[in-house]
This record gives structure tokens, C-alpha cells and sequence, in this order.
């Protein structure tokens, strides 16, 4: 990755271990699981970052590790060139801050008993930070920037559909102007159209704002779409990067070409469902068919 600017953030050779119970016959013992090893690689201002790889292969637990939820076992990491390996108290606060996450399922990270208005707030509240101009006007400014009618800041999560509801995930992510926001398969349970309209409400934000992302996700169409650099993840390790052209072009590691091939190609007479989870699945077969 070119090194015209400083980067936002970077991870020099991080490792995770976590302490697990492997049992043997009759006997448990706690073993190391390293989860991940040795990794490397940065984000830098403005930029979007897609991490990819099966499940399992440690996207999620770098990203908890890059926000400093999770300390690095091994390694070190900056954010803005400070080192923020081992951070504690204000510094990590400070750090914390500046990066937040977009979950995967919006009704369960959106609190169902608080209005979008207190949902929105929240982050500014807890960080002791007066809100600007005043709850309400705050709260209804981001819900228009989200693309949402800003009347409905008295409104309940559970008023609006999948993909409003990740809009409102967005507005609370970006309520404290952080420089990094963590999307962790932040589409993937949303149709394709919304998807779609989800992404592009990103890209405008990140062109508005300058914003960087962390954008993981299963989906490597999707994150063709978004990244401008792609990591290639697998047990734990990062085994291929680079720009999102040659990652996608020419990919030189067997297992990205792996991935790449599992791409499903999706015939144009498949009936793409409602609201769903994962993947398109093929339309019903009929009775007699086949
Ligand atoms: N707190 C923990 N304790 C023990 N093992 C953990 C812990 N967190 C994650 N792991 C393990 O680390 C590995 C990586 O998990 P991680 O959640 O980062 O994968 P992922 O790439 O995000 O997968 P998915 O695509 O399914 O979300 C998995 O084997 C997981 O079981
Ligand atoms: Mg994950």
C-alpha cells in the first residue's frame, strides 16, 4: 500500500491467543487457540479497508482488537502513529471514540426500549459530551443525513424495516465524527436492494465526512463495491493484500483464488428472497421438475 499519507491505523505483527478448554477423553485442559498471527496491515484516513475470509478465520476478533475491546497478545498497534498496544483509562477512551461498530443485525444492537433520539445520543452521552444544539434537533439532523425522515426521532426500533433500522445503526456509529468505523457484515442480513442502497448511503458518508472504514464481510461482490484495499483472511492469518483490482484480477494466493471461485453467479431467473439471511437461494423447485 502506497505511503503518501500517515495512516489512521496499523497493526505491526498483532497476535491474539485465547485460553480454551480442550477436551481429551476424560481429562479438560486449557490450551492457547491462536486466533490470529502475526498481523499486519493499516487503514489510512478516508479509506475503506475489506476484510475478508471464511468464518472463523479472525475478522471480527481483529476487529475488536483494532477498537482495543480486545488487547493484542503479541505485537503492536497505532492509531495516528501513537502506540496504543497496551492503552488503559483516558487514552483508551480517547481512542475508543474514535472508532465504533455497525453490527450485523441492527435489531439486536439498536436498544429496543430507547427512542432513536436517546439511541442516537447515547454515544455523546456516555462519553460526557454535551450534544450539540440539543438532543432532538441532533438526533433528527443524523436521521436526515441517514437518509430518514428526522420526525422520527420518537420512534422505536422495532417501527422500522431492516435496512431503515441499519440507518439508524449508521447514525448512531457516526454521532461522535469518529475517524475509523468497524462494519462487521454490516449488509449481510439486509436483500440486495437495500444492500445496495445501504452501500452507496456509506460511500456518501465516507465522501462527505472521510470517513474510513473496516468493512468485513462474507460477500466479496459486496466488497468489491466498497474497499479500496482488500486483506484475505484465513485461520488467522492475513494471507494476501493489496489493492482491490489486483486482489480481485490477479490474486496470487491459492486461497483467495478459492474464494473467488465460490463466488456464487447468480442465473437471472433465480427468485432473490424477501428478507433473509445470508445468501440467495435458488427459487422453490415445482413438483415434477427435474
Ligand atoms: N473470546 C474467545 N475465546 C475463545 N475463542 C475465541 C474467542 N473469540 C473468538 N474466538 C475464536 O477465534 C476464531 C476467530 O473468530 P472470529 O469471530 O474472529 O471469526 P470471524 O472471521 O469473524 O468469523 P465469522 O465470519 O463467523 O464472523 C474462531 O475460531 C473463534 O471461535
Ligand atoms: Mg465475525
Amino acid at each position: 500500500m502506497a505511503d503518501a499519507v500517515a495512516p489512521l491505523l496499523r497493526t505491526e505483527e498483532i497476535g491474539k491467543t485465547f485460553k480454551v478448554q480442550r477436551r481429551h477423553r476424560l481429562v479438560t485442559r486449557n490450551v492457547d487457540f491462536v486466533a490470529l498471527d502475526k498481523i499486519s496491515f493499516q487503514v489510512r484516513p478516508g479509506e475503506t479497508v475489506g476484510l475478508v475470509g471464511e468464518s472463523g478465520s479472525g475478522k471480527s476478533t481483529t476487529a475488536r482488537v483494532v477498537a482495543r475491546l480486545l488487547e493484542p497478545s503479541t505485537g503492536r498497534l497505532f492509531f495516528q502513529e501513537e502506540d496504543i498496544t497496551h492503552a488503559t483509562g483516558s487514552t483508551l477512551r480517547r481512542i475508543r471514540s474514535q472508532v465504533q461498530f455497525v453490527f450485523q443485525d441492527p435489531f439486536s444492537s439498536l436498544n429496543p426500549r430507547h427512542t432513536v433520539q436517546q439511541i442516537i445520543t447515547a454515544p455523546l452521552v456516555y462519553q460526557g459530551r454535551p450534544v450539540p444544539g440539543g438532543a432532538r434537533k441532533f438526533a433528527g439532523d443524523l436521521l436526515e443525513q441517514v437518509g430518514l425522515d428526522p420526525d422520527h426521532v420518537d420512534r422505536y426500533p422495532h417501527q422500522f424495516s431492516g435496512g431503515q433500522a441499519q440507518r439508524i445503526g449508521i447514525a448512531r456509529a457516526i454521532a461522535v465524527r469518529p475517524s475509523l468505523v468497524i462494519c462487521d457484515e454490516a449488509v449481510s442480513a439486509l436483500d440486495v436492494s437495500v444492500q445496495a442502497q445501504v452501500i452507496e448511503l456509506l460511500r456518501g458518508l465516507q465522501r462527505e465526512y472521510g470517513f474510513a472504514y473496516l468493512f468485513i464481510a462474507h460477500d466479496l461482490a459486496v466488497v468489491r463495491q466498497v474497499a479500496h484495499w482488500v486483506c484475505v483472511m484465513s485461520e488467522g492469518r492475513i494471507v494476501e493484500q493489496g489493492h482491490r483490482d489486483a486482489i480481485f484480477d490477479h490474486p496470487q494466493h491459492p486461497y483467495t483464488r478459492t474464494l473467488l471461485e465460490a463466488v456464487p453467479r447468480i442465473p437471472s431467473d433465480w427468485v432473490l428472497p424477501g428478507r433473509s439471511g445470508h445468501h440467495p437461494a435458488p427459487a422453490q423447485k415445482h413438483e415434477g421438475e427435474g
